[in-house]
């Protein structure tokens, strides 16, 4: 069997959600990358830090990955859509874990629905990989059990079918590290 791994930045919890969903339904290990700064977590403050972070191209330093990238076959990303592009976190994902000859999958969430830039690019920095598909969320932690069905659909189509969601254990317990790091999805950040 093909060796799958999703690898995820999350700030606010829905690519959380989403990557765990998917990871459950097709078998994957879970990788999620935390920076070591952390916008603010509330007001206008997050898109201000965040959106500059991004204009500014910043490449913000990473907790080490727990497992070797390059291990695996398939590897789905998941993000959310900042400022139109995705976020620094993944930039320095791509930059400090490269890769290359993988099938690639991709999960972006956003609140407006403005993936598909995000998207092109990312392939675009991948291209020495095989893109196979992507899944568009709008904020799938605000109506779990719509985008379930969704993330069910997407694991179906690319990966064969899969028991329903919620038999299936909780990636948390099973495959993911970082919640030994954090003690939920919301990351408290430095200063
Ligand atoms: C700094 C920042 C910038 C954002 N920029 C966009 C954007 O350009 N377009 C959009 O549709 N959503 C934008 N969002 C909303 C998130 O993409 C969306 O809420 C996503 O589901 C959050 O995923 P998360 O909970 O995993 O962090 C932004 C959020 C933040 C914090």
């Amino acid at each position: 069997m093909e060796k799958r791994l999703v690898v995820f930045y999350s700030f606010e919890g829905n690519t959380s959600f989403a990557a765990k969903t998917l990871a459950k339904l097709i078998g994957a290990e879970v990788e999620r990358v935390i920076p070591l700064k952390q916008p603010p977590k509330n007001g206008f403050g997050k898109f201000f830090w965040g959106g500059k972070s991004v204009f500014m191209h910043e490449r913000p330093v990473l907790e080490p990955l727990q497992r070797e990238i390059t291990a695996f076959d398939e590897i789905v990303i998941g993000f959310p859509i900042w400022a139109g592009s995705y976020p620094p976190a993944i930039s320095s994902f791509l930059k400090d874990y490269p890769f290359r000859g993988k099938k690639l999958y991709v999960i972006a969430c956003s609140s407006g629905g403005g993936t598909k830039k995000a998207i092109e690019k990312l392939k675009e920095k991948l291209s020495a990989n095989t893109f196979c598909d992507s899944l568009s969320l709008i904020d799938p932690a605000k109506d779990k059990e719509k985008n379930e069905k969704l993330i069910a659909e997407f694991a179906e189509k690319n990966f064969g079918k899969a028991p329903a969601v919620r038999e299936l254990p909780d990636p948390e317990s099973v495959f993911e590290n970082a919640l030994t790091r954090t003690e939920n999805d919301t990351i408290s950040f430095g200063e």
